[in-house]
């Protein structure tokens, strides 16, 4: 049995391609459609769960805040698709979205998000596809979290996919100030004014102080995690 791999382009020939326009009605292939990526999320999730409930055994104390897995609904989706020019066949939507399945994991601080997102990626299971680090590399208006892009094996029941799933990882700080700043955007999207812009970067800058600050308290108490 082989594991087909999207990144490739060698794409699971899942189902038949829709017909261009007929995506996102109801129907049993759409159903499907979405099941694999639900799959491919419960996949990522236990491992998640596996992982914190370890290292709280193990160490000291459970690095993982909180998760919060979600499946893009088929409407986002071909939103998505026509803002990317993206033909709305199901194998165009395999190949070219990638974050139909997506999880939030909030971690304690920020050396946790590479230690969780190691221990991921790690897993001879787990292919790591993509890396974007706004943690190193902060966007412009502010905005931090380790963004990776994996693929899972899921075993249906005549074949294997490998699903692809958004991971982001981030500190609480840096969450705080995504929800928040999410809605203040969306508020005044497109035209945020200057000055709120400015303090919205400024304001980020405080929160990655607030992370650095944390984390040599919790250093200088308790040491490197073992
Ligand atoms: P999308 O088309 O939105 O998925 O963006 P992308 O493919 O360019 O990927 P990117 O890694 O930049 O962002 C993916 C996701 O990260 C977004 O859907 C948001 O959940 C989150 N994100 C990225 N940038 C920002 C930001 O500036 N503010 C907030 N609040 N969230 C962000
Ligand atoms: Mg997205």
């Amino acid at each position: 049995m082989t594991v087909t791999s999207s990144a490739d382009g060698q794409l699971a020939r899942w189902e038949r391609p829709t017909t261009p326009g007929a995506f996102p009605e109801q129907s049993d292939e759409l159903t499907h459609f979405m099941m694999v990526y639900k799959f491919g999320l419960a996949e990522i999730e236990t491992k998640i769960k596996i992982l914190a409930e370890e290292l709280a055994h193990k160490g000291r104390g459970n690095p993982i805040e909180h998760v919060s897995p979600r499946l893009k609904t088929p409407a986002s989706i071909a939103t998505k698709a026509r803002r990317m020019g993206c033909p709305l066949t199901y194998d165009d939507l395999r190949a070219r979205i990638r974050d139909i399945a997506g999880i939030r994991i909030v971690c304690s601080f920020v050396s946790d998000v590479y230690t969780v997102a190691d221990m991921l990626t790690k897993q001879p299971d787990v292919n790591l596809v993509v890396t974007k680090d706004y943690i190193d590399k902060p966007k412009t208006n502010g905005y931090r979290s380790l963004h990776l892009i994996v693929e899972i094996p899921v075993f249906l029941s005549d074949r294997v996919v490998a699903v692809p799933v958004e991971v982001q990882l981030r500190t609480v700080a840096m969450d705080f100030w995504a929800s928040l700043e999410h809605k203040i955007y969306y508020k005044y999207d497109p035209d945020i004014p200057a000055a709120l812009r400015d303090e919205l970067a400024a304001a980020a800058e405080d929160a990655a102080r607030l992370d650095k600050r944390m984390e040599r308290l919790h250093h200088e108490i308790h040491g490197p995690r073992p």
